[in-house]
């Protein structure tokens, strides 16, 4: 890796500690897109990763520095279950991930009340504790990589107490446009612009979230930032393994007796507003009642697994993923038939699996910072399976012209988007299909690394 330390700091961490019931502390692979992007970048390396304590066994390990587990060097960092609550839940993804993803109903929400000013010093408190560990551990000149708006106050701090270390924000999400942004009262949305800009660099994974940012920064602090674009990618020898695994070629027999003939849709998700799960469903069940010959002929395959569901926006969408799937199932279903297969059970290898079947991806996001389902589709596919993508994910700047657009509000295009690619036969999308497959393995999770090392100087 690079000539400077390598210092990673991010709330969801590469490892996450158990307690085992002879008290010892067994580690576990963390879950989430970035430990898969550059997990296996950074095990084996010097680099530590900085991330908070989210179980007992993390905050057990959070009181022995660092620790080395599955090839990380981890600093697990303990922070009180309350305050990190309130950080998490209440600024973070409740309103944070709202305003990027502009999921709110405004007319209702949100409320900037004395509860949520609380909130917002908890989510300082957050940010100085995580400072706190870096500006006492990070060998000297260390580049410092902070990922998303979990801890964009971070290199603001370590700016006044580390002079000598290089720090990049990097955002997973998108970034609110300047009318959004607005939504956020003053003090607070410029503090967030200025925590951010106390970096060397902010990184995005698209020009439009970058220039978003730009734009906020210029009306409400008077000056532009430093920023660059650079694109996660998928790590075609990681998710290949799991594609060759055992525990895949099992998923992969279950479903083939299951869809049989059929042509099989597949969506790859978290249970999040911003993926628009439910006019995915409505746009299949569009197709349904418009296209009869695609009655009983399509199976539509749901690998979605719950998310935050601390938060009730969350435990409600959830629910209405729920009844809306059992709803079409008994409008549509036949003995022989169940028109959505709905798994919610996060099994990566069953994901993989559905991803190698599939003859069509439906990725049709509101809004979102990058998307790597929508390049791991295409990697382990076997079938040269067509992608309909919404060009407000973040992953439509280098797939956009291999994939097929749908517009993630209109569901009878969508629709329409789906019987036109379920009507493509296999031969006919030979050529289509392995355009994308190319342009999904053309870019690697180590450009990201490297051009974020760059970004610090
Ligand atoms: C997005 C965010 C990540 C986050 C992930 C899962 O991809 O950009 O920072 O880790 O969602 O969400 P969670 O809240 O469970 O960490």
């Amino acid at each position: 890796m690079a000539q400077r330390p390598v210092v990673i700091v991010s709330n969801r961490g590469p490892v996450t500690f158990q307690v085992a019931d002879s008290g010892d502390l067994v580690a576990k692979r963390g879950a989430g897109g970035l430990v898969s992007g550059i997990g296996p970048l950074v095990a084996g390396t010097d680099a530590t990763w900085v991330a908070a304590a989210m179980s007992d066994g993390d905050r057990r390990a959070s009181e022995q520095g660092v620790v080395e587990a599955e090839g990380f060097r981890v600093r697990s960092l303990a922070i009180d279950p309350d305050q990190y609550r309130m950080a998490y839940d209440v600024v973070c993804n409740a309103t944070l991930w709202f305003l990027h993803h502009g999921l709110y109903d405004l007319a209702r929400r949100p409320r900037f009340d004395t509860r949520f000013r609380e909130a917002w010093q908890a989510y300082r408190d957050v940010n100085a504790a995580f400072a706190e560990v870096v500006a006492d551990d990070a060998p000297d000149g260390a580049a410092v990589l902070v990922q998303d708006y979990h801890l964009a106050l971070v290199g603001g701090i370590l700016a006044q107490r580390r002079p000598d270390l290089r720090t990049v924000h990097f955002s997973h999400t998108p970034f609110a446009n300047p009318d959004t942004w607005r939504v956020l009262p003053t003090d607070l949305g410029a503090e967030l612009l200025e925590g951010m800009a106390g970096h060397h660099a902010c990184g995005f994974h698209s020009r439009r979230w970058a220039d978003a940012f730009a734009a906020c920064c210029a009306e409400q602090l008077g000056r532009t930032p430093t920023t660059f674009v650079s694109a996660l990618a998928s790590d075609p020898d990681d998710i290949g393994a799991v594609a060759a695994s055992p525990a895949c070629a099992t998923a992969l027999d279950e479903l083939d007796h299951l869809v049989g003939d059929r042509a099989f849709v597949v969506r790859v998700d978290r249970i999040e507003l911003s993926k628009n799960i439910l006019r995915g469903f409505a746009a299949y069940e569009d197709l349904l009642e418009r296209y009869p010959q695609w009655r009983e002929r399509v199976v539509f395959g749901a690998f979605v697994y719950p998310s935050r569901e601390g938060l009730p926006e969350y435990l409600a969408y959830r629910q209405e993923v729920e009844t809306v799937v059992r709803r079409i199932n008994e409008r549509w279903g036949t003995p022989g038939w169940e028109p959505i297969v709905l798994d919610p059970t996060d099994d990566f290898p069953r994901s993989v699996a559905a991803l190698r079947r599939a003859d069509v991806f439906l990725v049709n996001p509101i809004r979102d910072g990058l998307n790597l389902v929508a390049s791991e589709g295409p990697l382990v596919n076997d079938r040269d399976a067509l992608l309909l993508l919404s060009p407000e994910a973040g992953i439509w700047d280098s797939l956009g012209d291999v994939a097929r657009a749908v517009h993630p509000y209109d569901v009878s295009g969508t629709a329409d988007a789906l019987a036109d690619a379920l009507a493509v036969g296999r031969a006919a999308r030979a050529d289509e299909g392995r355009a994308l497959k190319a342009r999904a393995g053309a870019r690697r999770p180590a450009d990201w690394l490297d051009e974020q090392l760059d970004a610090a100087g």
